[in-house]
């Protein structure tokens, strides 16, 4: 079975993602430094295999290492290469995704974010692996206003965390094109990943204060915030607050198994896809949506807009839809009824 090294695997993506990997019988490296997150996300995986029956013995291997460390990946790949289980591809999660924390810190951004993957990238030529799946972000377009988003559409990110993923996938580009018939890139846009694995024991743990909708829903309905501020509540909207795309994260996960499938057994290529639902919700949808299926009362007031706020972000994921022959199995409704299931379990993280 193959190899593959998931950077950032112990984060909130990474974790789904490695599930599922290992349900499909993939041998991983994980490589992780725990800034975001801790290796109670793979205890975790490992309960949830052993009670499918999944065997995972010799197939999961969690490297604690930094990407901004060059010999830490290099550790990996030397470690994969002494096991006889070559890695075949990275799935490249690790990152720093705060926008706000992104504004007062620039520095740490880029060199996080855009240094740690030219070492990946120069680790990766090393020991001649030239496949890779980035995480991007639908943040790197051009605010717009109602309309669904593509591919081709322009890009113009607003703020430092923006554009260190945009200066990624340009690179990523300009390493594609400068050795024909060599590399294999899928720069996957995530829209809004939300909810968590059906069985509430894995799901987004952040170490810090959360700054997005979702996970302060959830804290919310656990008592540990007040209230939800909703930004503006005067956008050119069905109800005056933002619409976005929000996906559930086991779709998410699928899509990258998707992609991998679709990339080693195709020839060389540079791929970039949206990876949403195509369908908005609006901040008072989804609190509505959350109370109803949840049973329980998400109290709100209304604040100012948020600075680099956009109205409406929804996807065109047709060309996903069409590539990898993906479609997002889960509703809303799935993503309101797991994340809450996956708080209530844990309401403390793991
Ligand atoms: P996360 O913070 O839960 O996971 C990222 C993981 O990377 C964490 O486990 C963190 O400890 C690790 N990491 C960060 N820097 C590292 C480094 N230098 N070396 C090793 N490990 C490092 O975030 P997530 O939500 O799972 O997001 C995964 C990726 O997807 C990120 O690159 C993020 O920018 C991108 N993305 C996320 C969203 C979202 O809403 N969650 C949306 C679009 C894109
Ligand atoms: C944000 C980031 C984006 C990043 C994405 C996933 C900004 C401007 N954009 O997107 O770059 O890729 O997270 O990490 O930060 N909202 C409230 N009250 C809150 C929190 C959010 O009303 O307490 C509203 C926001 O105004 C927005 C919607 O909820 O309209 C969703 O916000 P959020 O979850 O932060 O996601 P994005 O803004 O889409």
């Amino acid at each position: 079975m193959k190899s593959i090294l998931i950077t950032g695997g112990a984060g909130f993506i990474g974790s789904h993602t490695c599930l599922l990997l290992l349900e499909k019988g993939y041998i991983i490296f994980i490589v992780d430094s725990f800034i975001n997150s801790s290796d109670q996300s793979i205890e975790r995986i490992s309960t949830i295999l052993k009670k499918q029956g999944i065997n995972i013995e010799g197939r999961i291997y969690l490297i604690k290492g930094d990407l901004k460390k060059k010999c830490d990946i290099e550790k990996v790949f030397e470690m994969s290469f002494t096991l006889q289980k070559n890695i075949e591809c990275v799935i490249h999660f690790a990152g720093l995704k705060s926008v706000f924390d992104s504004v007062r810190k620039p520095i740490n951004y880029w060199e996080n974010n855009v240094n740690g993957t030219i070492n990946l990238l120069k680790v990766m030529e090393k020991y001649n692996c030239r496949n890779i799946v980035f995480s991007s972000s639908a943040t790197v377009y051009k605010i717009n206003t109602s309309e669904p988003v593509g591919e081709n559409d322009p890009c113009q990110p607003v703020n430092p965390y923006g554009n260190t993923k945009l200066a990624i996938e340009k690179f990523l580009n300009d390493l594609y094109k400068s050795q024909p018939n060599s590399w294999r890139i899928a720069c996957l846009r995530y829209f809004n990943p939300v909810g968590a694995h059906e069985s509430g024991l894995l799901g987004e743990c952040p170490l810090n204060r959360p700054n997005n909708l979702y996970p302060r829903i959830t804290r919310v309905a656990i008592g540990k915030i007040d209230k939800i501020k909703i930004f503006g509540l005067d956008w050119p909207t069905r109800d005056g607050t933002c619409i976005r795309d929000y996906i559930h994260v086991m779709d998410i996960a699928e899509g990258h198994l998707l992609t991998l499938d679709h990339l080693l057994k195709e020839k060389s290529q540079f791929l970039t896809l949206n990876l949403g639902t195509g369908k908005g919700t609006s901040v008072i949808e989804l609190i509505r949506k959350f109370e109803k299926v949840n049973n329980v009362k998400i109290p709100f007031s209304f604040d100012k807009r948020r600075i680099g706020d956009s109205p409406f972000v929804v996807a065109d994921n047709s060309l996903a839809m069409s590539i990898l022959n993906w479609t997002p199995k889960k509703n809303i409704d799935d993503a309101c009824r797991d994340g809450w299931n996956w708080q209530l379990k844990n309401p403390n993280g793991f």
